[in-house]
């Protein structure tokens, strides 16, 4: 139905006339929304059901992060988020005597959270764990000044059992990392061996090389180390079909696409609507690594849009059965692209439009 509306509207905007007062329309109202914040407010009552729904998402998803604190999960993101603090309180020039008063209970407790689980609980991420365990063992090992504060948090990690870790999880000098050996000419000539390819051969994905791509694509820096994303991944042809047709951008050529990836981020990462853009971040950020780790194994890929678009997110929050603060970020389309399959040459922007060294106002 959407789509047969859309091809309408492209048939009705091709006629110039249409388009023209079309454009003329659009331009008249956005004169009015777009010169305040008063006229902007004025323009989202009418188009209350596209912004609602990332309202309600964001709401939501704050709702579950408070009724998430104390229940066992896979992964823990207030941990991950003050495990984070703890390390930059390690690392900072000059350390100071105590710090992380303010959190430091609070974290032990959602680590004793974490590590107390029953049997009928998720399996838990054991790389995370031993994360918080090996900083907050560090952090005790450090905080010697006397503070009541610290103390009892030191008390309380000392009587919870622990799995044991060798201890390496924390904070060290750059100096002792192996540089990679990758040079900038080699960086550079897989940006450009990277293009976006839409033609592929008819051969599966091995999901081992899914899965060294996206062991790449987690490396990317995240708002606290919070990882606020999934990569939901289809190579099930039918399951391929059925949802790469969901999207307006994969049209004409979703059908031979090998394997699909809906990258889905988590609005109950974050207790703060600031923080709300983050999910987008940090996953693009990823999904750039991920697609040039996929380069260096053969394999080829390309983004497809997801827009903010009421009729496309209720059919997609439907087909995956996502929750209201789950936000789909992008899909990707992977597979070994077809040799004779043609990629746009994609010019990009002049350094010199795309760069401004110290560009005060004054
Ligand atoms: C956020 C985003 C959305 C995109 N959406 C689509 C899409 O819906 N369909 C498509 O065929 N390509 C899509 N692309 C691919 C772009 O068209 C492509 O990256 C751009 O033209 C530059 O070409 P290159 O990737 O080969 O350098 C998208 C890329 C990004 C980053």
């Amino acid at each position: 139905m959407i789509k047969k509306l859309k091809r309408i509207a492209k048939q009705l905007l091709a006629i110039p006339a249409v388009r023209k007062s079309y454009e003329t329309a659009n331009r008249g109202v956005l004169a009015v929304a777009g010169s305040s914040r008063l006229g902007a407010t004025l323009y989202s009552l009418p188009g209350f059901v596209t912004f609602n729904r990332e309202q309600f998402a964001v709401l939501s998803g704050r709702r579950t992060y408070y009724e998430n604190l104390r229940r066992s999960r896979t992964s823990h993101v207030e941990l991950r988020r003050n495990v984070h603090r703890l390390e930059k309180g390690i690392l900072m020039r000059p350390r100071r005597d105590a710090f992380a008063r303010d959190y430091i209970l609070e974290t032990v407790e959602f680590y004793r959270t974490a590590v107390s689980r029953r049997p009928q609980d998720p399996v838990l991420d054991a790389s995370e764990i031993q994360w918080a365990h090996d900083v907050l063992a560090e952090y005790f090992e450090i905080i010697t000044v006397p503070d009541p504060v610290v103390d009892r948090a030191r008390a309380l990690f000392v009587s919870l059992a622990h799995t044991p870790t060798d201890g390496t999880v924390k904070p060290y000098e750059h100096g002792s990392i192996t540089p990679s050996g990758v040079t900038y000419d080699q960086l550079l000539a897989l940006s450009h061996q990277r293009r976006s390819v839409r033609w592929f051969l008819d051969k599966p994905v091995d999901r081992d090389l899914i899965d060294k791509a996206l062991a790449v694509g987690r490396q990317s820096p995240s708002a606290c180390n919070r990882l606020p994303y999934e990569y939901l991944v289809f190579d099930d042809p039918e399951m391929v079909k059925k949802v790469g047709a969901i999207p307006f951008g994969s049209a004409g050529y979703s059908h031979q696409i090998p394997t699909l990836i809906v990258v889905k981020g988590r609005l109950d990462s974050y207790f703060s609507p600031r923080d709300r853009h983050v999910i987008y971040i940090d996953a693009a950020l990823a999904s750039m690594g991920f697609m040039y780790a996929l380069e260096t194994l053969g394999l080829s890929s390309s983004v497809i849009n997801w827009p903010d678009f009421e009729p496309l997110e209720r059919t997609m929050s439907k087909t995956l059965g996502l929750a209201p603060h789950e936000r789909i970020i992008m899909l990707m389309a992977v597979g070994y692209a077809d040799p004779t399959g043609m990629v746009a040459y994609s010019q990009k922007k002049d350094l010199d439009v795309l760069r401004r060294f110290n560009p005060l106002d004054s």
